[in-house]
């Protein structure tokens, strides 16, 4: 499953995030990759220890937590640290496949069960720099509005097409979810949905509400990894 979640960061929230993150020290990005995504990899990369990653990321959880919309469809158990990265003219990530296991630099390691990319630059300011990811439907090319994200399964094959005019910036990071499969979290997200515009219509006190919301926790507690 593929989502785009419009608006994940306000206009004040991109606006501060491309401030901390503009003036900070940009270095190679290979340094998180592994031995053959670094071969296909040319942008640059914020240092996640650096104080401008920090202050960034801070704003991107926010705004996550707050996301009624993410939190339904990634269940998230761990959010990683956001990075970010940067593309220029020529700058390119040729496709290749996510580690699956992440060292979290909060401590403890990750399993990598989605990944999301948040848009930093809007569309009009480049040209390339599409990400393209290949799920079981096939390929998907994903170029949003800056404070858009989407969020994809980290099993994808996936690449950033070369940049031929302007500069792209983004910021990405995986996410464990305490539903490990994709089709059990796909289901539990239809089904919470569902039962929302139900509630909006009936009210949260209607008795067949109170019995979806009931069978959707049993789902997530045969499911749910803690
Ligand atoms: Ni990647």
């Amino acid at each position: 499953m593929m989502l785009h979640i419009p608006q994940v960061l306000n206009p004040e929230q991109l606006a501060e995030c491309r401030r901390i993150i503009d003036a900070g020290d940009w270095s190679d990005g290979n340094a998180t990759s592994g031995f053959q995504a670094a071969m296909a990899k040319n942008n640059l990369q914020l240092p996640h220890a650096s104080e401008a990653s920090r202050a960034a990321g801070h704003i991107i959880r926010r705004a996550l937590d707050a996301s009624l919309l993410f939190t339904s469809a990634a269940l998230p158990r761990t959010v990683l640290p956001p990075l970010f990265n940067r593309y220029g003219v020529g700058q390119t990530f040729g496709g290749h496949i996510d580690n699956s296991i992440r060292a979290n630099p909060e401590g403890g390691v990750l399993r990598a069960d989605l990944s999301a990319t948040l848009f930093l630059s809007e569309p009009g300011d480049y040209d390339g720099g599409e990400l393209m990811v290949e799920d079981t439907y096939g390929a998907h090319s994903v170029k949003l509005s800056a404070g858009d994200l989407i969020l994809y399964p980290a099993s994808s094959l996936h690449q950033v097409t070369p940049i031929t005019r302007g500069e792209r910036v983004a910021a990405f990071f995986w996410i464990q979810s305490y539903v490990r499969g994709v089709e059990q979290r796909a289901l539990l997200f239809d089904m919470d949905l569902a039962i929302q515009r139900l509630a909006q219509a009936a009210g949260q006190s209607d008795p067949s509400i109170i019995s979806l919301t009931g069978a959707y926790h049993n789902l997530l507690r045969m499911w749910a990894e803690v």
